[in-house]
């Protein structure tokens, strides 16, 4: 299997880690614009292939895209962060222009390729390539929701004695601070109702904490996070080239599901080789529905940034 990852900033550098560690592909190739960059990322992470002991073949380029070719996966991670104090949706201007060209270049070599796109604001990225390009929508997956979840879990893990791994519990809705829905309705640890565990205050903290958890640690870092970012990201080419066929939070083209259209927002889908599979509609609280509703909306309104672009 071979992925590209474009952008060997923070989030394509950790997420190439986190693949060559896993052996989720034989081959990584790390593209960039900044001259040298992606070379030396890539020559950074092969020193750890003997101390951390992996077998995967990790190949840094500065905009050579006939390195991409014949790509399995491809992930978009070029564009600008935010910075503290700014949202995902102001970084629009600079990450249109960017994920539209890069997408376009990496298509010329990788036709088939399934694509996850990263860069912000997400749903809008993701709903600009299925609008600029000729492609099956399941090839099409914006990654957010992954993320989220994980922060959702971290946050409940901290009130509850549970252990991340004993909770299953979902973030849907737009990747962005207003926007995204941490489902309280029907989030369980070790099968239990999470409203059986807590109170009313401390899951709407629980909420809280999340739907901030990216701006938490924009403040801290002074730019966007990186690790669990590039671990999500990881998680779902894993999906991918392993064809495991699970459901996970993602955004992707609706044509009527969850009662929207023509526009990206995370669901819950089926992922497997060929991209997302299905759409799995879930049982929401009328909270939750009103929730989606207004989220579709916002989403939307980002998306109208892009009229003369698409
Ligand atoms: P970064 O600044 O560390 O890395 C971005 C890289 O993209 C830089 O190395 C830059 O040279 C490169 N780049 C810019 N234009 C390019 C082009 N035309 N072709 C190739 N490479 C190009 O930023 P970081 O922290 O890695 O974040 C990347 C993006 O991912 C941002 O837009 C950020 O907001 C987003 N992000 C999304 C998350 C999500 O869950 N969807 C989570 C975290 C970040
Ligand atoms: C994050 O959630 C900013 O999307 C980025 O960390």
């Amino acid at each position: 299997m071979k992925v590209t990852i474009v952008g060997a900033g923070n989030v394509g550098a950790s997420c190439a880690e986190y693949i060559a560690i896993k052996e989720i592909a034989e081959e990584i190739i790390l593209l960039d614009i900044k001259e040298g960059f992606a070379e030396g990322k890539a020559l950074d992470l092969t020193q750890t292939t003997s101390t951390l002991g992996f077998r995967s073949k990790i190949l840094g380029v500065t905009n050579q895209y006939e390195k991409t070719s014949n790509s399995d996966v491809v992930v978009i991670t070029s564009g600008i962060p935010r910075k503290p104090g700014m949202t995902r949706e102001e970084l629009i201007g600079i990450n249109a222009g960017i994920v539209k060209s890069v997408s376009e270049n990496l298509l010329k070599f990788s036709p088939d390729a399934v694509i996850i796109v990263v860069s912000n604001p997400m749903d809008t990225m993701t709903y600009l390539v299925n609008k600029s390009f000729n492609l099956s929508k399941n090839k099409i997956i914006g990654m957010g929701g992954i993320l989220d979840s994980s922060r959702f879990k971290t946050y409940i893990s901290k009130s509850t004695k549970y252990s991340q791994h004993e909770i299953d519990a979902m973030v849907i809705g737009g990747h962005g601070d207003t926007t995204m829905i941490p489902v309280t309705s029907n989030a369980k640890c070790s099968d239990i109702l999470l409203s059986e565990i807590l109170t009313k205050e401390e899951i709407l903290n629980i909420t809280t904490n999340t739907m901030v958890g990216g701006a938490t640690l924009t403040k801290l870092l002074g730019t966007s996070a990186w690790y669990a970012p590039g671990a999500s990201v990881s998680y779902l080419v894993n999906a991918i080239v392993n064809d495991t066929k699970e459901i996970l939070p993602c955004s992707v083209l609706l044509n009527g599901e969850y009662g929207a259209k023509d526009l990206c927002i995370g669901v819950p889908v089926i992922i497997g080789k060929n991209g997302f599979e299905d759409i799995i509609e879930i049982d929401l609280n009328n909270i939750e529905v009103e929730m989606f509703k207004k989220s579709v909306e916002a989403v939307k309104q980002t998306n109208s940034a892009l009229d003369g672009l698409i």
